[in-house]
């Protein structure tokens, strides 16, 4: 795997880093192409990060200028304690200037396939392409103790391989209905950074980062992105064995 690996003494430090190179490369992007296209990662690893961008970036960043994605959603509404997007919108887009036509959520509250394939459509008419494939400048993502990652779990790893731009997915527990980019969109990314924290995740990265052991059921692991820059910012406890 192409990649590079950042490992940090805590949580808190990851975040400043990440929210670094996180106003670097917009500022690259937006100075380039004149906007920067984003897709930020759900659950809680996020958290940190969204409060850094919000308490010292507010005026370091143009983000009037980015066009706010998710890599995957909870079908919930917005104002549900589960909604990637109601997390982030409280975290960070309602404490920077952010153009609200320029966040494109999930409707988590309607009918997964239907909202899927609108959020696909968004994703098509807004996105640059490449032979069929849209291409975000950079995808935050997380990973799960079961080493999925957006919502594409072991047990339905096949995802990765869709030739679709979304899929409803499932979460094998709960039965939660998801939202998700599949495994072509995400690994068409100029940028992805991987983030994960915690020791719970500790024993699952050993096995990502153990090249020998092709062990095919973990979806991160099918994060290659061949076509671009793959950045994992660990901190000491979920790197402890590596
Ligand atoms: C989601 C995320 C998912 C998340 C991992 C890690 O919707 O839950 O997109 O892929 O990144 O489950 O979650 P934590 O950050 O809460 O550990």
């Amino acid at each position: 795997m192409n990649y590079e690996i950042k490992i940090f003494k805590n949580a808190k430090l990851l975040a400043e880093q990440l929210a670094k190179d996180f106003q670097s490369l917009s500022q690259k992007f937006i100075s380039y192409k004149g906007n920067f296209n984003v897709a930020l990662s759900g659950g809680n690893t996020p958290k940190l990060f969204f409060r850094e961008l919000a308490e010292n970036y507010r005026n370091k960043i143009e983000w009037s200028k980015i066009n706010f994605f998710w890599s995957d959603e909870r079908c919930v509404p917005p104002e549900d304690k589960e909604s990637n997007y109601g997390m982030a919108k409280t975290e960070l887009l309602d404490k920077v200037p952010v153009s609200k036509k320029n966040i494109f959520r999930v409707h988590g509250e309607g009918n997964p396939q239907i909202e899927s394939e609108k959020y696909s459509s968004a994703i098509q008419k807004i996105l640059p392409n490449d032979n069929g494939k849209p291409i975000f400048d950079l995808i935050i993502l997380g990973v799960g103790e079961d080493g999925h990652t957006a919502s594409i779990f072991p047990q339905n790893i096949e995802l990765i391989n869709s030739d679709k731009l979304c899929e409803v997915s499932e979460h094998p527990v709960t039965k939660q209905k998801r939202i998700t980019l599949t495994g072509k969109v995400l690994n068409s990314a100029r940028f992805i950074f991987i983030a994960a924290t915690g020791e719970t995740k500790a024993k699952k990265l050993k096995e990502v980062f153990n090249e020998r052991k092709n062990n095919a059921s973990i979806p991160v692991k099918f994060i290659k992105n061949e076509s671009g820059k793959l950045y994992w910012y660990l901190d000491r406890e979920a790197a402890k064995y590596l």
